[in-house]
C-alpha cells in the first residue's frame, strides 16, 4: 500500500495534543531493521527509547519471529478459562525459576492490568484472612504504574492525571530519594526510611501493600534509588506485616543491568509484576507473580468465594508466551546481562561530556537507563522557539535519524537492551549535538 494514500485522520494518538498533529509531517513506519525503524521513504530511525522501553533485540529478531509464526500456525489463541495451553505452562515454570521466591504466575496482557491484578490479589489476600480493614496502599511519590484507575491511584503524576483525580482511590504517598550526579554529593536516604517507618508504625493495620517500582522510577523522572533503599522498605514491610508489591514492568529483565532487579536490590517481594521486555517487546503480555503464601490464601470451597475474580480474554496467550520463552532462551544463550553491563560502562563514559554543558542540571544513569535533566539555572527548561522542549527534542532527533521522547525537560535515552555499541554511540552523540544546540538557543534569551 502506498503510504501517501493512507488516511491517518482516524487515529487518536496517546498522550498527544491532536490539534498539533500534522498527518502530512508524521512518519509512517513500514518495517524494522536491526535497532532501527524504517519509514515509507526508506529513512531509518535508530530506536533511542526501545519502542516505549520494551524492545530487547531490535526490530527483526528472527528466532522470536519464527517461533511466533510457528505457534500461530498451530494455535493462535486459547485462554486459561477452564483450559490451559503448552506455552503458558512452560513460561510459568521458567519464570518461577528465574524469579526466586515466586511460585505462581497470573497472566494479563499489559503492564497496567498486571498491576491491577496485583492490587486485587493484595486486597483479597487480606480479606480472605479476615483482615478486611487492610485496604489502603502506600506508595512512593513520583511513582508510575500505568494509566488505568487503580494504577493512577498508586502512581499519581499530577502533570498527567489531574483531570481524573475524582476517580482515584485514596492512597498514602511517601517521598523517595534518588541517586543524583556526583556534583550533588551523596544522599542520605535514612531520613526517608525513618519517615516511612513512622507511617507504617501508625497505619499498618489499615495498609494492605507497599507498591513501588523496583530499582528506579522511570516515568516519574528517572529516579534511581540509592543502594539499600528498596531493601530497607522490604525489611519494614516484613516487620509491619505489609505486602511488598514490586513493579518490574520497566526495570525487570536487564534494564538496570540485572535480570531480576529485586534480587539485586536484596528485597523480598510478595507480589511482582513483569511486562515490556518479557516478550522482547514483540507481543503484549504481562505477568503478576506471587509467593505460595499469597496463593494458598485463595484456596477453599467453591462457595467460600476465596478464588480470585479476575481474568482477561487474552490470558496466557500462547503466541505471547512463545515469544517470551524464546526471548528468555536468547538472554541465556547470548549472555545478554553481561553485554548490558559492558555496554553500560560505555554508556557512562559517553554521558560524561554532557556534564560540561551548563543546561545539563543532572545526569542519572544505570544500565541501559538514562535521564538528562535540562534546566536554565534552577528553572526547568519548558520550551524552545515557543515549542514545548519535549516536542522540540523529539523532532530534532527524528530529523537526525533517532527516535526519542522526553519526560518534559528530561531527555530519556532508554535503548533496546541488546543494542550494539556503535548504535548506542550514534544515539548519544546525536542527543549531545541537540542539547548543545538547545544551550546555544537558550543563551540568547
Ligand atoms: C513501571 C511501569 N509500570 C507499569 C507500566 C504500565 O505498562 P503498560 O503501558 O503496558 O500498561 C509502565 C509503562 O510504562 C511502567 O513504566
Amino acid at each position: 500500500m502506498n503510504s501517501n494514500n493512507l488516511d491517518r485522520k482516524y487515529i487518536w494518538h496517546p498522550y498527544t495534543q491532536m490539534k498539533l498533529w500534522n498527518n502530512s509531517e508524521n512518519i509512517v513506519i513500514k518495517s524494522g531493521s536491526g535497532f532501527s525503524f524504517v519509514d515509507s521513504k526508506e529513512r531509518r530511525y535508530l530506536d533511542g527509547i526501545s519502542n516505549m522501553w520494551c524492545n530487547v533485540w531490535g526490530h527483526d529478531r528472527k528466532e522470536i519471529i519464527v517461533a511466533m509464526k510457528k505457534q500461530l500456525d498451530t494455535l493462535p489463541h486459547s485462554s486459561l478459562f477452564g483450559l490451559v495451553n503448552e506455552p503458558s505452562v512452560k513460561l510459568a515454570k521458567t519464570l518461577t525459576h528465574i524469579a526466586k521466591g515466586m511460585s505462581k504466575v497470573f497472566y494479563t496482557d499489559n503492564g497496567s492490568t498486571a498491576i491491577e491484578a496485583a492490587l486485587k490479589i493484595a486486597i483479597q489476600y487480606w480479606n480472605n484472612k479476615g483482615k478486611t480493614q487492610k485496604k489502603n496502599f502506600i506508595c512512593l511519590k513520583n511513582g508510575y504504574h500505568g494509566d488505568t484507575i487503580g494504577c493512577m491511584s498508586i502512581g499519581y503524576i499530577d502533570g498527567y492525571f489531574s483531570p481524573y483525580k475524582s476517580l482515584l482511590l485514596k492512597t498514602i504517598k511517601v517521598e523517595s530519594p534518588t541517586i543524583r550526579h556526583e556534583k550533588f554529593g551523596s544522599q542520605n536516604f535514612e531520613q526517608y526510611i525513618d519517615k516511612i517507618e513512622n507511617v507504617l508504625k501508625n497505619l499498618s493495620s489499615k495498609i494492605s501493600g507497599f507498591v513501588m517500582e523496583s530499582g528506579a522510577q522511570i516515568a516519574g523522572g528517572v529516579n534511581i534509588y540509592p543502594k539499600n533503599f528498596q531493601r530497607s522498605i522490604s525489611d519494614l514491610c516484613k516487620e509491619y506485616g505489609i505486602l511488598l508489591i514490586l513493579d518490574e514492568i520497566a526495570t525487570g529483565f536487564g534494564r538496570l543491568g540485572n535480570m531480576i532487579e529485586y534480587k539485586a536490590q536484596h528485597s523480598e517481594p510478595d507480589i511482582v509484576c513483569f511486562a515490556k521486555a518479557l516478550t522482547g517487546g514483540y507481543f503484549p503480555l504481562a505477568v503478576t507473580l506471587t509467593t505460595t503464601d499469597i496463593f494458598n490464601e485463595f484456596l477453599g470451597d467453591y462457595w467460600a468465594k476465596r478464588q480470585l475474580f479476575h481474568g482477561h480474554t487474552f490470558t496466557g496467550h500462547p503466541v505471547g508466551c512463545t515469544a517470551a520463552l524464546t526471548n528468555l532462551e536468547l538472554y541465556e544463550k547470548l549472555n545478554l546481562i553481561r553485554k548490558i553491563r559492558n555496554n553500560s560502562l560505555v554508556f557512562n563514559r559517553l554521558l560524561k561530556k554532557f556534564s560540561e554543558l551548563d543546561i545539563c542540571y543532572d545526569i542519572r544513569h544505570k544500565g541501559m537507563l538514562c535521564g538528562i535533566e535540562l534546566r536554565k539555572g534552577d528553572a526547568p527548561i519548558k520550551s524552545i522557539d515557543k515549542v514545548p522542549i519535549g516536542q522540540y527534542i523529539a523532532k530534532e532527533s527524528l530529523k537526525k535519524g533517532v527516535y526519542l521522547r522526553t519526560l518534559g525537560n528530561i531527555i530519556t535515552i532508554i535503548p533496546p537492551l541488546a543494542i550494539e555499541q556503535e548504535d548506542l554511540v550514534k544515539i548519544v552523540e546525536t542527543e549531545y549535538a541537540i542539547v548543545k544546540k538547545v544551550q546555544h538557543k537558550i543563551g540568547r534569551y
